[in-house]
């Protein structure tokens, strides 16, 4: 992650522009004073960098949740806040000639609300979830020049290898989101995807929810893809393949297919791994076996006008408020020069957005961006608003 390693922290006044690099405003966590958010705009790209100031070490860095397009945006605004707040950098990971050209060049990056705002209308598509080091992703990319590919991963430095690659090679049917793929599912229209890949997923033995395979995302799974068309998972866990198992076993209208111990067309980095270690390998393949209804998601993420008070609002942090199928959990809560702004996790449990909402006098919004338009989003949407206004 780029950061810079500072010796003592300088305040700009914000507003403050330099040379294409906006520096908004600056939010203060109101629960403790080590941690602050500055405000960026880049290109039309808002984002936050982060401060944090503990006892032995400063450092000026990437806010993981407002991550921009390009770390080189991020570099960019380090470099352009040390400079002008006049930081002593004591040592640093970013540098001003890091370029990726490669993220410039291709345009196979898109974002999500690329496919929020209209999903690719084309016959063949198929999706790997995870692709990791990518040599599955781009070996059938090349070798299907007539299907579109769509790689998900949440790993940057994995997404600007296979970027890499997608450039020399020059594909162009391949696209890449950076993205969580069990979010990422709820926007899909219903009945179009050929299959689905997901290679070697995290076990997360400790931590079940962080799964990709769950109930809901074999749900999602299953409203997407064409009538007989398959889901493949492959994985080197026991447990991860128990657990699958007993998961999908318990939808209707699919048909199962367990292998163990097969080669497939290419073999993962991980998979290379494995194996030098003799582990078996499973296979489960969904088949869909139905036809769904139509995607259909109804409502919006506008807020009421703010009737209530801010000293209510300093005392939401850490508060979580549990629903039916959705949560809302107050992560922090930041005090700004004219309002209040709180991180919160919400939607549903097993796929939840993490987000900042930012109330000044009666307005209430999302910032940077809006959450992805699920149906989940929009429950818990609705219960924030009320909250807010409790
Ligand atoms: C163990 S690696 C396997 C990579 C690759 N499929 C292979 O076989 O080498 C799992 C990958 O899944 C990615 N991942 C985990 N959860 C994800 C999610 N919810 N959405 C997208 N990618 C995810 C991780 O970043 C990681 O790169």
């Amino acid at each position: 992650m780029p950061h810079l390693h500072i010796k003592k922290f300088n305040k700009l006044k914000f507003p403050y522009v330099n040379d294409g690099v906006n520096f908004n405003f600056i939010a203060n966590n109101a629960n403790r004073d080590d941690e602050k958010l500055i405000s960026v705009t880049i290109e039309n790209e808002d984002f936050f960098l982060l401060v944090r100031e503990d006892e032995n070490k400063k450092l000026l860095k990437t806010d993981k949740l407002t991550r921009p397009s390009s770390t080189q945006k991020i570099h960019n605004a380090l470099l352009s806040y040390a400079k002008e707040a006049k930081l002593e950098i004591l040592d640093s990971n970013v540098h001003h000639s890091t370029k990726n050209i490669h993220l410039k060049e291709v345009n196979a990056l898109k974002n999500i609300e690329y496919f929020a705002n209209k999903f690719p209308d084309v016959d063949d598509i198929c999706i790997e979830v995870g692709f990791g080091s990518g040599r599955h992703l781009l070996h059938q990319a090349k070798g299907n020049p007539d299907i579109l590919f769509i790689g998900i991963e949440i790993h940057r430095p994995s997404i600007e290898q296979v970027l890499k690659q997608v450039n020399i090679q020059k594909l162009d049917n391949l696209m890449i989101l950076d993205y969580d793929a069990r979010l990422f599912m709820e926007l899909i229209p219903s009945n179009i995807i050929s299959k689905i890949y997901i290679h070697f997923p995290v076990p997360w033995d400790k931590k079940e929810h962080r799964r990709v395979i769950s109930t809901s995302f074999i749900e999602e799974a299953q409203r997407v893809l064409k009538v007989d068309a398959r889901l493949e998972l492959r994985t080197d866990s026991e447990n991860y393949y128990v657990y699958s198992y007993e998961t999908f076993i318990n939808f209707k209208k699919i048909s199962l297919e367990i292998k163990k111990n097969c080669d497939i067309v290419i073999s993962s980095k991980y998979e290379d791994r494995w194996k030098k270690q003799e582990k078996n390998i499973y296979d489960v393949t969904m088949i869909n076996k139905i036809f769904s209804d139509n995607l259909k998601i109804d409502g919006n993420f506008e807020f009421s006008e703010f009737k209530s008070s801010y000293e209510k609002l300093l005392k939401l942090s850490s508060i979580t408020k549990k629903y039916d199928n959705v949560f809302i959990h107050f992560e922090r809560v930041y005090t700004l020069e004219d309002g209040i702004m709180l991180r919160t996790s919400m939607g549903s449990f097993d796929r939840p957005e993490h987000l900042y909402v930012i109330v000044r006098n009666k307005d209430v919004s999302y910032y940077p961006t809006l959450p992805l338009k699920s149906k989940s989003n929009l429950v818990a949407h609705k219960f924030l608003d009320g909250v807010l206004n409790g």
